[in-house]
């Protein structure tokens, strides 16, 4: 049986057969090629991977096409409860995205903001005694303190409750009334207020319990408006077999056009008896179903505060996105009913949807209503923002599940950024300051003339940079992290402390090899900066640059040459410390691990992060 009955109204009926989607679908051209890398310059520069004619005619003047920009967005998370690690692993990714785009000489906006209607939210709210939208306040907050604290460097911050956000959602909504798309109807089925969304009954595990949260969903029978999801069922295949890298990874692809051809029903977009949430308009006994209210925000986030808010001037300062970072767990709202929305409204669509997965714990989802999530701020506090951006970036590939274990945290750290990144530079310029008065004795471009090592670092940096424009993170970390190795591997070879015993040509030689090896530290740092940007700091000011110098690289700097004859270096000092396990008698005698923090002063430089 289906878990789901729709009595459409009369109304409803008249609605689909009056219907234009034949002859929108007609007019709807697309322009659906990506070329790979995914956000190389050239593919970017050509312009919108989907243009939507239909309907678009008001926007076509006001949508930019502007190909030095990159919009990107992370979901905007629920205020049910204070973040945790799975929430902060989005943000963290599109924190280095956006990153490396700056750096790569794009207008970056970056959107992230808090979704804070809804059944969920209310009831949270009311379990602690707090009114909606002082929970909301509270909540809204701590994640943007953790945003700061893990140095994520947004431009737009939006919350749901903001009155801006409200007049878009509302004139959204009248949009896709006036095409004819909303009717009423009444509705019965199982309801997941985890999900905030209607499940169907095969979807479900025993006692109709919902597979993500272990918890059983609800009968719920109302009297709802309706979005006409199903007319666009054929639109939204034909954009998705032109344009098949609108949803990435590539394999999440054939579960969204599969859901797709099992036939899109049509889904209740407003709720009877939810008071906290935007009026519908015209009717103030029902409120915006949660999530046709926050998909909005990654356009009501574009609106200018000093601008009065509307639809228009919003679209007209970024959208579409060029890229909407999620989680798998909602790639349908993404990828199929947002597109159909957008559609509806005669709005272009995101240029792609990328679904990551998930942080596990013991093999289940991170989560907040399971219980068993990891807490960011602990591990910020215990080993630095740089520590938990680059063990989760470097360790789970994304796109792919990921499960974290302390242990594994500490040795990845270690060995990484501790020896192969902080020991190099240190050993380097221990050498540099005893044999060379912490003065480079070359350009690092003659020093490496007719040098393999410099080959392997440019091919490294190339290697890289396609990674991170295929939002292949961890690949362009191994990338950058393999030029460290190489780095570690040279000097050993060379041995530069023996030659300069030797004197003559073999000390030349040797500060010659100490000139090499900073060069391919200075790259590094610019290399490893979308994801540990802290690091690279301190590594840039050892270097003996200044942090207005290190705020102004970009990723043409990358190339080999950078560092002069005669730049002096600063005083050796440990860049990353390594994270010390100690063994401690507890009570009752038994031996416990605690995680201490690293011996070596490590400056806290701060500012780094725009947010
Ligand atoms: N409010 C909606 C999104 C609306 S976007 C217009 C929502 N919020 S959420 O707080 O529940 O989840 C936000 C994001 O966090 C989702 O992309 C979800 O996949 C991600 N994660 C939550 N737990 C996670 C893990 N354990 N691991 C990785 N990401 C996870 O959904």
């Amino acid at each position: 049986m289906a878990a789901v009955r729709v009595h459409s109204s009369i109304q409803s009926s008249l609605c689909i057969l009056s219907h234009p989607l034949y002859s929108t679908s007609r007019h709807l051209k697309t322009r659906l090629h990506f070329p790979r890398p995914l956000f190389s310059s050239p593919s970017f520069s050509s312009g919108r991977a989907l243009f939507c004619s239909c309907r678009a005619d008001n926007f076509k003047g006001s949508e930019r096409e502007v190909s030095d920009s990159f919009v990107l967005t992370t979901p905007l998370y629920y205020v049910n409860a204070p973040p945790h690690m799975g929430s902060a692993y989005t943000t963290i990714a599109a924190d280095a995205i956006a990153r490396f785009q700056r750096l790569s000489g794009k207008k970056v906006i970056f959107i992230t903001g808090t979704d804070e209607h809804g059944e969920k939210i209310a009831t949270a709210a009311a379990a602690c005694g707090s009114s909606p939208s002082e929970h909301c306040d509270v909540i809204s907050q701590a994640y943007k303190t953790l945003w700061q604290d893990l140095d994520i460097a947004y431009d737009k911050f939006i919350r749901t409750t903001n009155p801006k956000h409200e007049a878009i959602v509302k004139e959204f909504y009248s949009r896709v009334l006036a095409n004819g798309d909303i009717y009423r109807a009444d509705y019965e089925g199982l309801y997941c207020i985890n999900c905030e969304e209607y499940k169907d009954e095969k979807e479900l595990l025993e006692n109709n319990c919902c597979p993500m949260h272990l918890k059983p969903c609800v009968l719920r029978k109302e009297d709802n408006y309706f979005f006409a999801l199903s007319k666009y069922q054929k639109l939204l295949e034909e954009t998705l077999t032109q344009n098949p890298d609108f949803v990435q990874p590539s394999f999440r692809l054939n579960e969204v056009q599969s859901w797709i051809k099992s036939g899109l029903r049509d889904f209740s977009i407003s709720r009877a008896s939810v008071d906290w949430g935007i009026p519908v308009p015209n009717d103030n006994k029902q409120t915006i179903y949660v999530w046709f209210d926050a998909l909005l925000g990654y356009i009501s986030a574009l609106s200018e505060d000093n601008e009065q808010p509307d639809l228009q001037s919003a679209v007209s300062s970024g959208w579409p996105a060029s890229l909407h970072l999620i989680g798998k767990d909602i790639l349908r709202f993404h990828a199929v009913y947002w597109p159909a929305m957008l559609l509806s409204a005669g709005l272009s669509l995101p240029k792609m949807v990328f679904g990551h997965g998930f942080l596990t714990k013991d093999g289940m989802k991170m989560g907040k209503s399971l219980g068993n999530t990891l807490e960011p701020n602990d591990l910020v506090q215990r080993f630095g923002s740089d520590a938990v951006r680059y063990f989760f970036l470097r360790e789970v590939e994304f796109g792919n599940d990921g499960d974290y274990s302390e242990d594994r945290f500490i040795n990845i750290v270690n060995a990484h950024l501790a020896n192969t990144i902080g020991n190099l530079l240190n050993r380097t310029l221990g050498l540099l300051k005893k044999n060379c008065q912490s003065t480079l004795a070359v350009d690092s471009t003659l020093a490496a003339e007719g040098n393999a090592f410099k080959d392997t670092v440019d091919k490294l940096v190339e290697k890289a940079k396609f990674q991170y424009e295929n939002l292949s993170l961890s690949s362009a970390c191994e990338a950058v992290l393999e030029i460290g190795n190489a780095g570690n591997l040279y000097i050993d070879e060379r041995a530069p402390w023996s030659l300069f015993k030797q004197g003559a040509a073999a000390s030349e030689a040797a500060a010659k090899d100490l000139v090499i090896i900073l060069e391919a530290m200075r790259i590094i740092a610019i290399a490893l900066s979308p994801v540990t940007p802290r690091l690279s700091l301190r590594i840039y000011e050892q270097l003996g640059y200044t942090k207005e110098q290190f705020n102004a690289t970009t990723w043409s700097e990358t190339e080999w040459g950078g560092l002069k004859s005669g730049q002096v270096m600063a005083q050796p000092k440990p860049v990353f410390a390594r994270i010390e396990i100690e063994a401690e008698v507890g009570d009752g005698g038994e031996a416990a691990k605690k995680v201490v923090k690293k011996k070596e002063k490590i400056p806290h430089t701060q500012g780094v992060a725009q947010a």
